[in-house]
C-alpha cells in the first residue's frame, strides 16, 4: 500500500468518459518556478484492473523520488499562495545558458542530420570514439585511463542503474548517510534491500555509512562490515564535502582489503577547489577496485541534454577472475543503443580547449554563488558545511526536525530547499540548499533568509 509521510492533500479528479470508460479526467498542471516552466501529469486511473502483480521491491520504496516530491510541495505552495515570487534552491538544476560555442557545435552537428554526408543512425553502444578520448585527455590526463574503458551514457542517474543492473540483487551493499537517493532507490528497486524500517528510517540489507562532521564526513571503517559494493560520492550531495586524498586512499584500502568494488560518483569534481582528488583514479590501487561515474550535468550545465561517462578499468574483475568491463559492455549494448550524437558532439565541444575555458566561467559563476550563500548563512550564526568544493550547502539546525525547517522556510520565505532526511536519516537536522541559480534570485533569497533568520 503506497503510504506518503509527506501528508500531501489528496486530488481526485471529476469522473469523466473516455474511450467507452469512466476514468479519472487526467490533468495537466502547469505552474511556474523560479527557474522556468514544467508540468505535473496526474495519471489517467480506469476502473479497469489488470491482474498483473505489481513489483515487490517497488512497493517497498517509502515515497516518491525525492526530488518530485519535491516539486509537489513547490507546485503546492504555489496554489497557495498565486502571488508570491517562489525561489527555488532545492532540486539542483543548472540555470544558466550553456556557451553558445558548445550550442554552435551541436547545431550544426544537428542540421547535419539533414544532409546525404552528415547523416548518422546508430553509433557505438560505448560512445564516440573521439569523445572516450578526449574524456581522457583532459579529465583523466595524469591517472592512465585509457579511452576504452570510457563508456558514454546519457548521464550518471541512468548509469547509477545500469550498474545495478550489472551487480543484480545478490550483493551486499554499503551507502554513505547521507547520500544521493539515486543509489538507495535504485538498489531497493533491484530486490537488494529488505524492508523499510520505520524506526530507523534506514531499509534492511544495507549498511548506512554515516558521515558528519564528528567524523569529517569520512565513515567510521573500523566500524563499517565488510560489503560486496560500497556507493561512496566525492564531492558528496548533498554535504558538499570532498573527500580528502587521506580518505580516499584508506576507501581504496578498505575495498582491497575487503575484495569490494567502490562505485564512485564524481558528478560534482569540476567543482573541487582546493586539492581533494577529482577522481578515484588518483588514489593508487584504485583501478582495481573501483567504478568511477561522472556526469556533464553540472559540469557543462547539460542537466537537460543529457551525457555522462562511466570508467570501468581492465584491472577490475569478478570473484571469479571475469573483467567487470566485459560484463558492463554487455549491459550497455543490451540495455543502451549509445548517447545522443547530437549530445555527444557537444560533450566533444565542452572538452576543446575554447569549450573547456568557457565552461569554466560557468562554474566560477556558480561558485560565486556558493560564496554568496555561505556568507549568507554564517552571517546569521548557522553552522553551514560544504559551498565550497560543490554547489551545496549542508545547514544545520542542531535539535529540529529537517520537513520541519523545510516547511518553516518555504512558508515564510517562498524559498524551496531540500529536508536533509530526503537523503537519508543522517540528514535529521539539516536543510540542502543549492548554489545553482540565476545571480539576482541568489541575492534575493540571501535577503529573505536574512530577515527570516536575524
Ligand atoms: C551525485 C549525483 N549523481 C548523479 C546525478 C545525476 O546526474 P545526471 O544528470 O548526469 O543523470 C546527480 C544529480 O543531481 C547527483 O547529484
Amino acid at each position: 500500500m503506497y503510504q506518503s509521510h509527506l501528508s500531501l492533500p489528496t486530488y481526485t479528479p471529476p469522473a469523466v468518459l473516455f474511450q467507452g470508460k469512466m476514468v479519472q479526467n487526467s490533468s495537466m498542471v502547469h505552474k511556474e518556478r523560479g527557474v522556468g516552466m514544467f508540468i505535473t501529469r496526474r495519471f489517467t486511473r480506469t476502473v479497469c484492473q489488470t491482474k498483473v502483480p505489481r513489483n515487490a521491491n517497488l512497493e517497498k520504496l517509502q515515497n516518491g523520488y525525492l526530488f518530485p516530491e519535491i516539486s509537489r510541495h513547490e507546485f503546492e505552495h504555489i496554489r497557495k499562495h498565486p502571488d508570491a515570487k517562489l525561489i527555488s534552491l532545492g532540486i539542483g538544476d543548472t540555470t544558466e545558458p550553456i556557451p553558445d560555442i558548445i550550442t554552435l557545435d551541436m547545431a550544426a552537428h544537428s542540421r547535419a542530420l539533414s544532409t546525404a554526408e552528415g547523416y548518422r543512425g546508430y553509433g557505438a553502444e560505448q560512445g564516440n570514439k573521439e569523445l572516450r578520448k578526449a574524456i581522457t585527455e583532459t579529465v583523466y590526463r595524469d591517472v592512465g585511463v585509457k579511452d576504452t574503458e570510457v563508456f558514454i551514457s546519457d548521464g550518471a542517474q541512468c548509469d547509477i542503474s545500469r550498474i545495478q543492473l550489472l551487480l543484480g540483487s545478490n550483493v551486499t551493499m554499503a551507502v554513505q548517510d547521507p547520500s544521493f537517493p539515486g543509489y538507495v532507490d535504485s538498489s531497493v528497486i533491484m530486490g537488494r534491500t529488505g524492508e523499510f524500517q520505520e524506526v530507523t528510517g534506514k531499509y534492511a540489507n544495507i549498511e548506512y555509512m554515516k558521515c558528519g562532521p564528528e567524523n569529517d564526513f569520512f565513515p567510521d571503517l573500523s566500524t563499517t562490515p565488510r560489503t560486496d559494493i560500497i556507493f561512496f560520492v566525492s564531492p558528496n550531495n548533498p554535504t558538499g564535502y570532498a573527500a580528502s586524498r587521506d580518505q580516499l586512499e584508506k576507501l581504496v584500502e578498505f575495498a582491497k582489503k575487503n575484495g569490494s568494488i567502490i562505485i564512485y560518483d564524481a558528478a560534482y569534481a569540476a567543482y573541487i577547489s582546493d586539492d581533494s582528488p577529482r577522481s578515484i583514479f588518483e588514489i593508487p590501487g584504485a583501478r582495481e577496485v573501483a567504478i568511477e561515474i561522472s556526469s556533464f550535468s553540472k559540469f557543462a550545465g547539460f542537466t537537460g541534454v543529457r551525457l555522462g561517462w562511466t570508467v570501468v578499468p581492465e584491472e577490475l574483475v569478478f570473484s571469479n577472475g571475469f573483467p567487470v568491463i566485459k560484463d558492463f559492455d554487455r549491459i550497455v549494448c543490451t540495455s543502451f543503443n549509445g548517447a545522443s550524437n547530437i549530445s555527444q558532439a557537444g560533450g566533444l565541444a565542452c572538452l576543446s580547449p575554447e569549450g573547456y575555458k568557457a565552461i569554466q566561467g560557468l562554474i566560477d559563476f556558480y561558485r560565486e554563488n556558493m560564496k554568496i550563500m555561505v556568507e549568507t548563512f554564517e552571517s546569521l550564526g548557522l553552522k553551514v558545511y560544504g559551498g565550497k568544493n560543490a554547489p551545496y550547502l549542508w545547514v544545520h539546525f542542531p535539535g529540529s526536525s529537517s520537513w520541519d525547517i523545510f516547511r518553516m522556510i518555504l512558508e515564510k520565505t517562498h524559498i524551496i530547499t531540500i529536508p536533509g532526511t530526503g537523503f537519508g536519516p543522517g540528514g535529521e537536522g539539516y536543510i540542502r540548499v543549492s548554489a545553482l541559480g540565476h545571480r539576482k534570485c541568489i541575492l534575493e533569497a540571501s535577503k529573505r533568509l536574512t530577515n527570516l533568520f536575524k
